[in-house]
């Protein structure tokens, strides 16, 4: 056999092509002593708590996936700049995530002495042809789990894109990325990219609600009631990833968080928050709009709200059942970011407070998943 298979910290996993069936004792239908010697026997390897889902490994290793990073090109311009702003020339930097290579060939080009991409994936193959074709020799790719990762002596600057599609999606790879930092980076080092906000806004959508939400199955589909499916969507609802450019349908946006990527931890991506959403006029709740600015470097930001031109990362909408707002009204939500310990997700809890008690749904559950 030479595919290995990964048992997760909690023992529920995976392999490369096929799932273990759990069972009572182990979750992983595997007793202790079998894991051990499959472990032993090279088998089986024990996956940390940086290493990202087996689905997104699939479709990082794709170069479907790194075409569709290269091509949004706010995104990469923004790091280049941020890149050759930073470098003088003779600096040591590790890059966290290295994918198609794109972020160390920028580090090469503008000067770095030395650059240590580092990537899981099989990616690497290529992208360290790609360097070497492009006569880019200072930069050595190294294939692995990153959090792992020690240099021989700390280093100048970290560059990483682990930006999920609500920053939040791609957290072990920012776990990973943190270990690196807290591990290699010299105490005047540089990150890159330096800070992210994120935002929610309530929004009135009609059309986003029906394309996108719970609206389809509220009214009947080639003459049938579909309402059976409505309840299923609710209990079980789906952040679906939208471009919404419709001015007026953002009805109030609030602050979530923010991240200092210097000395931020996986833990502070974890958090409760209660947010307030004002309606001006009457309308309608149709869910909830994310987005986020990423500060790249001091002073330069990208922003992905709905009123910017597109990036790869677009907004996230958090589908509700409607309900309908008077004038002045607020609409007051607790935000919570939690691990299912179950099946280890990344989840945002959303719940509505002080509604009438028929719109007073449970706590809405999304689970964050990049592939999407
Ligand atoms: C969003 S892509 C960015 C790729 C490239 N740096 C760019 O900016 O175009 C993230 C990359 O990080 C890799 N990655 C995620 N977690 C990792 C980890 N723990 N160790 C090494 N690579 C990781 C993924 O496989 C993927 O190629």
């Amino acid at each position: 056999m030479n595919k290995k298979v990964g048992l997760s910290p909690e023992g529920h996993l995976l392999a490369n092509n096929f799932r273990v069936p759990r069972d009572a004792n182990s979750n992983s239908g595997l007793n202790e002593e079998l894991i051990g010697q499959l472990i032993q026997l090279g088998v089986l390897s024990t996956l940390s708590d940086t290493t990202q889902p087996i689905d997104l490994h699939r479709n990082f290793q794709g170069w479907k996936s790194q075409r569709g990073m290269l091509l949004d090109t706010r995104r990469t311009r923004a790091f280049r700049d941020a890149i050759e702003q930073t470098i003088r020339g003779g600096e040591t930097v590790i890059d966290v995530g290295s994918g198609s290579g794109i972020l160390s060939m920028f580090a090469a080009r503008a000067g770095a002495k030395e650059v240590f991409a580092l990537e899981i994936t099989s990616a690497i193959e290529l992208s360290r042809l790609i360097a070497q074709r492009n006569g880019l020799h200072a930069i050595e790719f190294i294939q692995g789990d990153a959090g792992n990762f020690e240099a021989d002596s700390k280093v100048d600057l970290i560059i990483s894109e682990f930006i999920g599609m609500y920053v939040l999606d791609e957290w072990l790879h920012f776990s990973a990325f943190a270990k690196v930092r807290d591990a290699n980076l010299k105490e005047d080092g540089k990150v890159i990219p330096k800070s992210a906000q994120m935002y929610l806004s309530a929004i009135d959508n009609h059309r986003l609600y029906v394309e996108r939400g719970q609206g389809f199955w509220e009214t009947p589909v080639f003459g049938f009631d579909f309402s059976d499916v409505l309840a299923v969507e609710t209990t079980r609802p789906q952040r679906e990833i939208v471009y919404q450019f419709e001015e007026k349908s953002i009805v109030d946006t609030a602050s979530v968080a923010s991240f200092d990527f210097k000395t931020s931890k996986v833990d502070d991506y974890f958090f409760e928050k209660e947010l307030e959403f004002t309606y001006a006029a009457a309308g309608f709740c149709h869910g909830f709009l994310g987005h986020f600015d990423l500060e790249v470097v001091e002073g330069k930001c990208i922003s992905t709200s709905p009123l910017e031109s597109s990036t790869n990362w677009r907004q996230s909408y958090f589908p509700m059942p409607k309900i309908a707002v008077e004038a002045g009204e607020k609409i007051n939500l607790v935000f919570r970011t939690f691990k299912n310990s179950e099946s280890g997700e990344f989840c945002i809890g959303l719940q509505l407070k002080n509604r009438r008690a028929e719109e007073q749904p449970p706590e809405l559950v999304y689970v964050l998943d990049s592939a999407s």
